[in-house]
């Protein structure tokens, strides 16, 4: 196996999600019944990368506890002879899975956090998954990179096109098509105007990233916003190494925000095969649509 690790940055402040944010991370905000971080973590696990490093801050203890084995819960569950949920319970943390834990002082920007976790990711190439932006792709979003990875052994990153308007939320890529889905990555800045971005390719929270990144953030000054950027990091490693980005194939929803995590909410509860019949029952109740015609 290739791409082993994956890094879970989850020490920002979160306050786009104010007040919710305020004493919890955004990272366990629920989606439907599962926190955000359990998608990213199931999505990394599906890729197969069974090291999973949460780089985590203040106010994190949930996520630590999340990936913990809760034994009164299910010993609780054992003797009310609930199966079910305690198969639920159990897979959040499949054994052969590993959680570790390292902290970022302060929360100094994307590219300070994932530095943080140089020293346990070693010289090994690496996954980062960003838990607020949820991906939904069959195959999940992650593994279609790692078949990327593992064809041009070179780092990759997520990018989807973005609405003109909106590049200032993301960090932007330019390059050479070399296939329907992959770009030969040329220049990569944060956050541009849109009248000075280059394309409209904007990155998405998920990268596999050989190590020299590191070296890479670790000379750069800070850059949009006083952070330390992984934009920056990435420039600079592709004028050295070949960096691709790819078209994933499936669908994001940007959960650090709560228009995205409120449509994620609604999609993933239709498509809940429990839930989602019933789901579509109340919202056709609702009567909205016509209501908003009158
Ligand atoms: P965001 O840009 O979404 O920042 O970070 P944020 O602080 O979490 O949220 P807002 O913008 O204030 O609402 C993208 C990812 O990088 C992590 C965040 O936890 C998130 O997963 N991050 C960001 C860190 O781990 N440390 C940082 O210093 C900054």
């Amino acid at each position: 196996m290739l791409v082993n690790k994956a890094i879970f940055p989850v020490a920002g402040l979160g306050t786009r999600f104010l007040p919710a944010t305020k004493a919890q991370p955004k990272e366990m905000l629920p989606v439907v019944d599962e926190p955000l971080i359990q998608y990213a973590v199931a999505e990394a696990y599906a890729a197969g990368m069974r090291e999973m490093i949460f780089v985590t801050g203040r106010h994190k203890r949930p996520i630590e506890d999340h990936f913990d084995m809760t034994l009164e819960l299910e010993v609780a569950l054992e003797q009310a002879g609930k199966d079910d949920l305690l198969k639920v319970v159990r897979s959040v943390k499949p054994d052969d899975m590993e959680c570790i834990y390292v902290r970022q002082p302060q929360a100094l920007g994307l590219g300070h956090a994932v530095l943080c976790a140089k020293r346990l990711v070693g010289s090994q190439p690496f996954a980062v998954l960003l838990a607020d932006d949820l991906m939904v792709g069959d195959p999940p979003v992650l593994k279609q990179m790692v078949d990327q990875f593992e064809q041009r052994r070179a780092s990759i990153v997520a990018v989807q096109e973005v609405p003109a308007e909106q590049t200032r939320r993301y960090g932007i890529v330019v390059g050479t098509p070399v296939s329907d889905r992959l770009i030969d990555m040329t220049g990569i800045i944060e956050k541009p105007a849109p009248e000075d971005a280059p394309s409209r390719l904007g990155v998405a929270g998920r990268y596999i990233l050989t190590p020299g990144v590191f070296d890479e953030i670790e000379s750069q000054p800070r850059g949009v916003g006083g952070e330390i950027q992984l934009t920056d990091g990435i420039s600079a490693l592709l004028r050295r190494e070949k960096v691709f980005a790819y078209r994933y194939e499936g669908k994001r929803y940007d959960c650090g925000s709560k228009e995205g995590f409120l449509q994620a909410n609604v999609e993933l509860a239709l498509a809940h095969p429990e839930l989602g019949p019933g789901f579509r029952e109340f919202l056709r109740g609702l009567d909205i649509f016509d209501r908003a015609n009158d």
